[in-house]
């Protein structure tokens, strides 16, 4: 399974046959300006873990030229059905087996309004099992104690944690949050895009390495391998 980060919160997992696009936000992130065009998008399918518009920007025109399902909460679901596209609806504690693996709809402590102001269910986050590997998505959210909930469900390889602070957790809960899911590989994401959430790399990783573990930070463009 490779994953690629697009900015933000925005990632590209390619398995074996599939592609999936999540949390589409790249024609508003100047920082993804010349490193990521939504016209190479081609995805199977679009997860968003929430409604906020750092999430969705781009979602109908990446949908509409890649014909990919929009996997999401039932309200999110709803709301992309109603505009006339493919929809998988989900909710929390449900998982799903899809054409290239299953996922599983997570808690997140977070809010979700659409950028009109119009409810858009209550955020969450995605478990990912593909290709044999298993990967923690965990969207837009605090440390919660229901993240020691995540390990049981399966051992995972790699944990995508918001390090950002001020929205979501800061880079000492990812610390915390990764001792709860039992998983030391952490990507970091939702970080300097803009002001509120700007974060110091080194002393971020340096934090990660003093527990034994170890923070991914990729340029936008560039992938791992799970
Ligand atoms: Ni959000
Ligand atoms: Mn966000």
């Amino acid at each position: 399974m490779k994953i690629s980060f697009l900015g933000h919160a925005t990632l590209l997992v390619e398995t074996a046959a599939h592609s999936i696009l999540i949390d589409p936000f790249i024609t508003g992130n100047e920082k993804a300006a010349g490193k990521v065009n939504i016209e190479d998008l081609n995805p199977d399918f679009i997860l968003l873990t929430h409604a906020h518009q750092d999430h969705i920007l781009d979602v109908e025109p990446i949908a509409k030229q890649s014909g990919a399902t929009i996997v999401s909460n039932y309200e999110i679901a709803m709301h992309y059905q109603a505009k006339g596209f493919e929809v998988h609806p989900m909710n929390h504690g449900g998982s799903w087996e899809f054409p290239f693996g299953k996922v599983k709809y997570t808690q997140a402590i977070h809010t979700s309004s659409f950028p009109d102001g119009t409810y858009g269910g209550q955020p969450g986050g995605f478990i990912l099992t593909a290709d044999n590997k298993r990967v923690y998505i965990a969207g837009d959210t605090a440390l919660t104690l229901d993240m020691k909930l995540i390990p049981e469900w399966g051992k995972l390889n790699l944990a995508v944690l918001p390090i950002g602070d001020n929205f979501t957790m800061g880079v000492s809960d990812a610390v915390i949050a990764s001792d709860l899911i039992k998983c030391n590989k952490v990507l970091g994401y939702h970080y300097d895009t803009f002001g509120y959430i700007e974060i110091d790399h080194q002393r971020a990783k340096a934090k990660f390495d003093a527990a034994g573990k170890k923070l991914h930070l990729l340029e936008i463009g560039a992938s791992l391998e799970v």
